[in-house]
């Protein structure tokens, strides 16, 4: 197996869109920053940012170290300019559950709490928190991904929002567990825009 760092050489990209990657990764997801890899025959992912996005590698780092390999958090390997190693978590985002109808019951809610808190506790302001960034591994145990604006000083929101909705609606018993991609997205777009009633949080 060639050095992983030699892998994310070969990793090209146009702007956000993958142009080409070595067969030894495997794509596993793509967010707004950055592509996340599955380095082929092992237990590791790689986070490569997009060009455009690479002093972020440097700054999410800092944030992993600052977390000291918590068991809320991803295990941290290694990191490049504009990468770095981490563990491969097997498992389903929180976005996937509600695609798929796996229901989110209250201990995974609470087990987020608890990483947001021990988050807290080292000084730092988690942020970004939804949905794609929460990881209900095989085990039953649940891990927040995407740490990168964890030192921003602005107050984010979005955990807070998606808590009051899951107590408002998604805990009663005839709510829907499961939900088309396309309504997901359609929510999270009127969210991000600030078009629903501030009543349903
Ligand atoms: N360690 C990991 N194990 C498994 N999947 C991961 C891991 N890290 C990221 N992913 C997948 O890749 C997606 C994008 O990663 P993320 O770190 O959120 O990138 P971005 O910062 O661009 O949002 C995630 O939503 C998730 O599906
Ligand atoms: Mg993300």
């Amino acid at each position: 197996m060639k050095p992983i760092g030699d892998l994310v050489e070969k990793v090209t990209f146009h702007k956000t869109r993958i142009r080409s990657h070595p067969d030894e990764l495997i794509l596993i997801g793509k967010g707004r920053s950055a592509a996340v890899f599955k380095v082929a025959n092992t237990d590791k992912a790689v986070k490569i940012f997009y060009p455009s996005c690479e002093y972020l590698a440097k700054q999410e780092i800092n944030i992993y170290r600052q977390l000291n390999n918590d068991q809320y958090f991803p295990a941290i390997y290694g990191e490049g300019r504009n990468y770095f190693i981490l563990e491969y978590l097997s498992g389903i985002t929180f976005y996937e559950c509600l695609c798929q109808g796996i229901e989110i019951t209250p201990e995974m809610v609470k087990q987020v709490d608890q990483a947001m808190n021990f988050a807290k506790s080292k000084g730092l302001n988690p942020s970004d928190t939804h949905l794609k960034n929460i990881i209900l591994t095989g085990h039953g145990q649940v891990k927040l991904i995407d740490v990168a604006r964890f030192k921003q000083t602005k107050e984010c929101r979005q955990w807070d929002d998606l808590k009051a909705t899951y107590q408002k609606f998604y805990r009663l018993k005839y709510f829907p567990k499961k939900f088309p991609k396309l309504i997901i997205e359609m929510i999270v777009r009127l969210y991000r825009y600030k078009l629903l009633p501030q009543s349903i949080f």
